[in-house]
């Protein structure tokens, strides 16, 4: 068992029509047949969509995805259209909300590692791939791949893991053509990005982006190069052989699996509400993230 602790119900605003409650977005629908789509401050972990929430949150992922898009204006064309609040819509959605180009999403979570961790590490130690790209002997967690690499996922129902697979497999689900656009954009804004945030004394570890078409033409959509997309990693402390500091939910995962929370991951029971220096402590990096890339006060 996994899901949401709690689902929030959809807020009723006069000319939206609510479409779905994502993990951490909610979408609707305007009367132009536009996508509002307003990021809340829940937070996941473990498949689960917990039972607390992050103040700001929301506004952090939505400053920081517009930064980037910004970022990435003369790369790829972006779903953005408006950060105007929809007429009626409550006051708190200010910040979070953005009016987006309703996409023909393609269902393919496009990741881009220029590091080694997580279910990449998980695959290259079984069988010295990742989504079966063939990668150097003597690899260890955290290490610099010699170039990115593009190791698709498709994308699970909500309580479902999201599973790595080969390019091949990608290009038989939406065409050979579609997958190398996706491929080239997904390097391309991952290595733009990793520059970026170089810079700026950070490790872009790997990323997630989705994509969708208007027409003919692949737009960025989503949320991107957020802390719950991508693992960042302060430089100063990056040393391959051992897990990586990072900038996102880390003091969450420590302390549900710690012996404080009286959780067990692989019970069937549902995750308990986090501890408030465990809230306090997640909110902060957050924000220390934003900061740290644009460069700008929160
Ligand atoms: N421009 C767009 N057009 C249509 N759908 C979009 C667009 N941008 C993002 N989405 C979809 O909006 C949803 C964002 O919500 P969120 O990230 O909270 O959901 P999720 O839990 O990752 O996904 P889901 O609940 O669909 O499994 C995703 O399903 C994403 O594919
Ligand atoms: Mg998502």
């Amino acid at each position: 068992m996994s899901g949401f602790v709690e689902k929030p119900e959809p807020i009723e605003v006069p000319g939206l029509v609510h479409l779905h409650t994502g993990k951490v977005r909610d979408l609707y629908q305007n009367e132009a047949g536009d996508l509002v789509m307003v990021a809340s401050d829940r937070i996941s972990a473990y498949d689960w969509v917990l039972p607390s929430e992050i103040p700001d949150k929301g506004r952090v992922l939505t400053r920081l995805s517009l930064w980037w898009f910004d970022q990435l204006r003369d790369l790829v064309p972006n779903h953005v259209i408006s950060t105007e609040l929809p007429e009626g819509a409550p006051a708190d959605w200010e910040g979070r909300t953005l009016v987006c180009k309703s996409l023909r999403m393609v269902p393919v979570e496009c990741v881009a590692r220029g590091y080694l961790t997580g279910s990449g590490l998980a695959e290259y130690r079984e069988s010295r791939t990742v989504c079966g790209l063939a990668l150097p002997e003597g690899l260890e967690d955290g290490s610099e791949l010699p170039g990115p690499i593009f190791t698709p996922a498709t994308k699970a129902e909500v309580g479902e893991h999201d599973e790595n697979v080969s390019y091949e497999e990608v290009a038989r689900q939406v065409g050979a053509e579609t997958a190398a656009q996706l491929r080239q954009a997904t390097l391309a804004v991952y290595s733009r990005a990793r520059d970026i945030a170089r810079d700026r004394g950070i490790v872009l570890a790997d990323t997630k982006f989705e994509f969708g078409f208007d027409g003919d033409t692949l737009v960025l959509a989503d949320e991107v190069l957020t802390p719950d997309s991508s693992r960042f990693w302060p430089a100063d402390q990056w040393q391959p052989g051992r897990a990586q500091p990072s900038y996102d939910k880390q003091f969450v995962r420590d302390w549900l699996t710690g012996p404080d929370s009286g959780w067990d991951r692989k019970s069937e029971q549902p995750p308990p509400a986090l501890p408030e220096e465990v809230v306090a402590a997640t909110r902060a990096k957050y924000i220390e993230a934003y900061e740290h890339l644009t460069g700008t006060r929160w």
